[in-house]
């Protein structure tokens, strides 16, 4: 059995669990390509998987990671439009920090050339999330509103730059003035420090009077009521994670007599087959604008795989501003 270098872990914990290991090579699939790693990036999901309380799927690798950057150096039998030596990206259900991984050809995207190899692991997850959320089940109309919270998140950076792409308006909550200047910089119309302002008026006033089109949101329960504040007739409150918390009481009221909807999604589990259609969407619409550099990765830092303990740190402490990255 041949063995690849991975960041393994023999039980749940805080950071110091981690250490360089070693894995048995993926194993190759009808379909696949295999990556040898160049990046991988941190997401706020690891910390949970580190911590035992957000298990891979079935079928998933125990190794952490949802994206990877680096060269093709093998093809599966059926995939067509990849060769060996081409740079990837990809989408990933898990084993991102190893030095190899095997992946659906549909579950990857090709890296423009402009952006380099190690800065495209800051792109599949955040990307295609915000893609999926906003657009596909947001639906954003062409000049609409969004309201995203975190803005300097990868989630965020993501977004601010997408929403500006398609030609919409949107508001970032952030829990600094730094980081909220950060996000107008980067295209945001506007920003509040969630910590003072009132995010929910704010998004009125964006949506001229009205409220806003879609709300992506990973707080969960203590933003539920002012997200469906801030919604227009007929709003989607698309929800994406629950850092805040999963229990809220609210009123039904609001929900029926403005007409929203309260959508909630995960990217990870979901079959290969809808990843492939979230990714050939994306492509469609924003390939020409990441091919160009009207979008493009946000990276805070790039660290060596062996910093991985630093690096899922300065995530927790949100001391980042888009993307925190390991190269392999
Ligand atoms: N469902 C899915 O398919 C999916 C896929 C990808 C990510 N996600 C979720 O999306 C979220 C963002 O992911 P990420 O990887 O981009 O995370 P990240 O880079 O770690 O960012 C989390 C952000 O949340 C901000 N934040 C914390 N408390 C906040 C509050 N009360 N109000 C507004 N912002 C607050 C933090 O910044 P400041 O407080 O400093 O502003 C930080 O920028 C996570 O919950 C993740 O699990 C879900």
């Amino acid at each position: 059995m041949r063995g690849v270098k991975a960041i393994v872990f023999d039980a749940p914990g805080d950071e110091s669990v981690m250490r360089l290991g070693e894995v048995a090579a993926p194993e190759m699939s009808p379909g696949g390509l295999r990556i040898r790693v160049v990046a991988t990036a941190v997401n706020r999901a690891d910390l949970l998987q580190r911590q035992g309380l957000y298990p891979p799927p079935p079928g998933a690798s125990p190794v952490l990671g949802l994206e990877c950057a680096g060269e093709v150096i093998e093809v599966g039998d059926g995939v067509d439009g990849w060769r060996v030596g081409d740079r990837a990206m990809a989408l990933l259900a898990g084993g991102g920090y190893a030095e190899e991984v095997v992946v659906d050809a549909g579950s990857a995207m090709p890296v423009p050339d402009r952006i380099p190899l190690e800065h495209a692991a800051a792109i599949p997850e955040v990307f295609l999330t915000v893609h999926l959320n906003v657009f596909m089940l947001g639906a954003l109309p062409p000049d609409g509103c969004a309201l995203v919270h975190g803005g300097g998140s990868g989630i965020g950076t993501a977004a601010i730059q997408l929403v500006k792409a398609a030609g919409g308006r949107i508001l970032v909550t952030a829990g600094t003035e730094e980081k909220c200047q950060r996000c107008l910089d980067l295209g945001a119309d506007a920003a509040v420090n969630y910590r003072e302002g009132d995010f929910a008026a704010a998004a009125r006033e964006l949506g001229g009077g009205g409220g806003v089109d879609v709300v992506l949101d990973s707080i969960g329960a203590p933003y539920l009521a002012s997200n469906l504040d801030a919604l227009a007739i007929g709003g989607r409150l698309v929800l994406i994670g629950l850092m805040g918390g999963a229990k809220a009481e609210i009123s039904l009221g609001a929900v029926l007599a403005r007409r929203l909807q309260v959508i909630g999604s995960t990217l990870r589990a979901r079959p290969v087959a809808e990843k492939a259609e979230i990714v050939a969407d994306f492509l469609t619409r924003f390939g020409g604008a990441l091919a160009e550099g009207g979008i493009r990765p946000v990276v805070d830092r790039v660290l060596p795989l062996a910093e991985v303990g630093l690096a899922h740190r300065v995530v927790k402490a949100s001391e980042h501003f888009g993307k925190v990255l390991l190269t392999i």
